[in-house]
């Protein structure tokens, strides 16, 4: 599941994907490239679907954010009956963390979302969502990436709020998607996790724009560059 297509194209061309493009419902701009025995290194063949949120009819950009990410890996999913969902894509790090940019992280904890505030007793919680995936430590080791939390929000940037709450979530990458995608991925029984290349710092000064348009390509091409291992280790 994959927001931007600045993203998507260069994963697609890592995994070898050649198959067209097609819609997954006519009145959303979702696109799904699935192609069937990928092989994808170290032996290992695996059918894999490349959903990407598309452009926006109205708007004209990428279908980025939580809602475009919920719906289009629902409807991707019933088409292609995965055992395995992926968000991945790219999101702002944190240099106090040890965060670089093209730093490559796995989701090796529940998935959160960071700008969700429900202080009604029940409701605290299920705003937060923490969602299980099924990267570890090991797997990310294996696959040579950063094991690391995920949260998600529907902002690039981080107002203190948010950041209190990645904070207390121990936060590597905060993203706009894949809380949503691990939420529809629970709720249909199906193994999750993220894979997030860095594009920003969100702790040092310099805007997050200004960094996110000058590092998307580098962070893309270090996702593109890791995600063969990254799948084969999941897979495994
Ligand atoms: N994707 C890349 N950088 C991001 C950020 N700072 N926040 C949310 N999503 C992002």
């Amino acid at each position: 599941m994959m927001a931007m297509e600045a993203e998507a194209d260069p994963v697609r061309r890592a995994l070898g994907i050649t198959a067209t493009g097609r819609p997954v419902h006519p009145r959303f701009p979702f696109v799904l490239y699935h192609q069937a025995g990928r092989a994808i290194g170290a032996g290992v063949t695996t059918d894999i679907a490349v959903a990407v949120y598309g452009t926006d009819p109205r708007f004209g950009v990428d279908a980025i954010g939580t809602q475009p990410a919920a719906v289009a890996t629902t409807l991707a999913a019933a088409e292609t009956e995965p055992t395995l969902i992926v968000s991945a894509g790219t999101a702002g790090g944190f240099a106090n963390r040890g965060g670089a940019i093209g730093s490559v992280y796995l989701s090796a904890a529940p998935v959160v979302f960071h700008d969700r505030r429900i202080p009604l007793g029940a409701f605290e919680p299920y705003g937060v969502g923490s969602y299980p995936t099924i990267g570890t430590d090991k797997i990310a080791e294996a696959a040579g990436v950063e094991p690391g939390v995920v949260t998600t929000g529907n902002s690039l940037d981080a107002p203190a709020v948010d950041r209190a709450t990645m904070e207390s979530a121990g936060a590597h990458a905060k993203d706009m998607e894949a809380a949503a995608v691990a939420w529809v991925a629970e709720s249909l029984g199906v193994d999750f996790a993220a894979v997030k290349a860095i594009t920003d710092l969100i702790d040092t000064p310099e805007p997050t724009a200004d960094q996110f348009e000058r590092n998307l390509t580098h962070a893309t091409e270090r996702l593109a560059e890791m995600i063969p291992a990254v799948l084969r280790a999941l897979l495994r």
